[in-house]
């Protein structure tokens, strides 16, 4: 377990002299012992700092842990949601995957990123919109579908939609999301992502779920599809094969 009495390193102190405070809280969320297992919510952490996981920002996360670096590194790189290079004010993601690509999703992604000038990670020279194209985003349901800083905004998204978006976004505006809060930086989302409250109003995507999540249902009733009334307490019987028959 860390404490406040650790000697950093010329590489981890600029961050610890801003972060230490915040990390020892949320090490403290772990039993005794386990302290390395802040390590996913101290890399958001640092993020929150720089935008990514720099060299630095490595060297703290091992150093308050009591870790190495090589152990760091290999957490740092294996999961896509901490970025290794510096990122922009909003990740603007585009999922690209089955069912949204089936959707449009490639198409908006393509636009996108030929509006913007950019390619896959890359940032806009106002350094406003990283672009990425992201696997499942978990909401095919409103295929194709645009997050940005990993809050849905846009559902059922076209190349038009995604390109006003990051429009607004750019001029400093605050575009309604089609549902849950409203947009937040990308610094303000990793605070969150450590562990900490989440400030905004109504920052709870709260409701009964909308009419493309209750397409499948509704399209079972109006054709008069019902679930099969399974009895759960029944016992299992187990039917034989069929014998072949001998020639
Ligand atoms: S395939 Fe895009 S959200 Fe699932």
């Amino acid at each position: 377990m860390s404490d406040t009495a650790i000697d950093f390193s010329p590489a981890a102190a600029p961050l610890a002299a801003k972060l230490l405070g915040s990390a020892l809280e949320i090490i403290a969320r772990y039993p005794e012992g386990r302290s390395r297992s802040a390590l996913l919510p101290l890399l958001h952490l640092v993020q929150t700092e720089e935008g990514f996981v720099s060299p630095s920002g490595v060297a703290f996360c091992a150093e308050v842990l009591g870790i190495n670096k090589a152990q760091v590194g290999a957490v740092a790189t294996f999961y896509t949601m901490y970025k290794r290079k510096p990122t922009g004010e909003y990740l603007v993601s585009v999922c690209t995957n089955t069912l949204c690509n089936m959707m449009g999703g490639q198409e908006v992604y393509d636009r996108l990123t030929e509006h913007l000038g950019v390619g896959n990670g890359q940032t806009t020279a106002d350094g406003q919109i990283t672009v990425e194209h992201a696997e499942c985003l978990a909401a095919c349901d409103y295929a194709p579908v645009v997050t940005v800083n990993y809050d849905f905004a846009v559902d059922e998204a076209t190349p038009e939609a995604a390109i006003e978006l990051v429009e607004q976004l750019r001029k400093g505006g605050k575009p309604t999301p089609t549902r849950g809060a409203r947009v937040c930086s990308l610094k303000d989302m990793q605070h969150q992502l450590a562990g900490f409250a989440d400030e905004r109003d109504g920052a709870v995507a709260d409701g009964p779920a909308g009419p493309s999540t209750l397409r499948g249902v509704t399209l079972a009733d109006q054709h008069g599809i019902a679930v099969p009334n399974f009895n759960l307490d029944a016992p299992i019987t187990k039917t034989k094969p069929a014998r072949e028959e001998k020639k």
